[in-house]
């Protein structure tokens, strides 16, 4: 990773943290613990992974600032508030998320349960309020960004997790489950990046699709991979979960080693796609380095 890369990616993260602190309820502000508890869980960790595919995108497209900013806190708060739900004792059951306990063991199950919700509901009203945007354009990207959560997406993809415990699913019932779950909403930051900059044209559409598919997978077989081989302290989440859990993952049903070697083929996949953007899209290809070499 070049030190260019190091700082723009320190840059975008110390931007999002910000912005997001600003879109979210003031912790002093009634009612108090279900405004802390959305700050608790959505400050101060997490590797911004969607954020910057929005900023990168963006750039490609000539995105102003204030636009990335509620595009990628829109994402990051959906993405919050899935994993404060998939950490609940009726999903996965999870104590330690970005390195704290998860918002059901800090506060209590209720709580969890609200501060998922209403992240859900704060992060269309952040993407709603961006009024530099031709409202046609925008309409657009709120209807991309509910069907990446809704049951096309990451719930649908988080329901066939759940039914699928203990079973050995099939490579491609695998793949259906990972894209849904995890795919979606990295495939709506790439998306509503670019859609911050302008219309895209059909060759433009296609690539970043294209871009997203190969590198919404490969998150999810890295998530597996290093479920299966990092340790709790390293990834700020319970290691070992999967096994444990008897969860259908990539490392279960195709071995560690292809596993891998999947990641590495999505990571080319992912370049190849951008060919029609040329050098421009520098900062898109260093994050799908960046997804599938990531060690946490
Ligand atoms: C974890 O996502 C959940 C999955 C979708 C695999 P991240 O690995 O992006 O988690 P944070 O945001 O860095 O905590
Ligand atoms: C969850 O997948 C994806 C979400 C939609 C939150 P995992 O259950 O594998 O995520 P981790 O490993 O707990 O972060
Ligand atoms: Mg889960
Ligand atoms: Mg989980
Ligand atoms: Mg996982």
């Amino acid at each position: 990773m070049d030190a260019s890369f190091t700082d723009w990616m320190a840059g975008v993260q110390a931007d999002v943290e910000d912005a997001l602190s600003r879109f979210l309820p003031a912790a002093d502000a009634q009612p108090t613990k279900l405004h802390e508890a959305m700050r608790y869980t959505a400050l101060g960790g997490g590797k911004r992974v969607r954020p910057l595919l929005v900023y990168a995108s963006g750039a490609l497209f000539g995105a102003d600032a204030a636009s990335l900013a509620r595009a990628a806190c829109a994402l990051e708060m959906i993405h919050v508030y899935s994993l404060v739900h998939d950490d609940m004792p009726c999903m996965d059951d999870d104590a330690l998320r970005r390195g704290k306990p998860t918002v059901h063991v800090a506060y209590d199950e209720a709580t969890a349960l609200l501060v998922g919700d209403t992240l859900q509901a704060r992060a269309f009203e952040v993407l709603a309020g961006d009024d530099s945007l031709p409202p046609a354009r925008l309409v657009g990207m709120l209807r991309l960004l509910a069907e990446a959560a809704g049951s096309a997406g990451m719930c649908g993809g988080q329901a066939i997790d759940l039914d699928s415990v203990g079973l050995s699913l099939s490579l491609e019932q695998l793949e259906r489950m990972h894209q849904l779950k995890t795919g979606a909403l990295l495939r709506a930051s790439v998306l509503l990046g670019a859609l911050c900059g302008k219309d895209l044209n059909p060759t433009e559409l296609e690539a970043l699709k294209a871009y997203s598919k190969a590198v919404g997978l490969a998150f999810q077989v890295v998530d597996d991979v290093l479920d299966a081989t990092a340790d709790s302290a390293t990834l700020g989440k319970t290691a070992g979960k999967d096994a444990a859990d008897n969860k259908p993952t990539y490392v279960s049903i195709l071995g560690l080693e292809p596993s891998r070697a999947l990641a590495e083929q999505l990571r080319r996949e992912a370049h190849d796609a951008l060919a029609p953007f040329g050098e421009q899209a520098l900062r898109l290809r260093e994050l799908a380095d960046l997804i599938v070499q990531r060690k946490a």
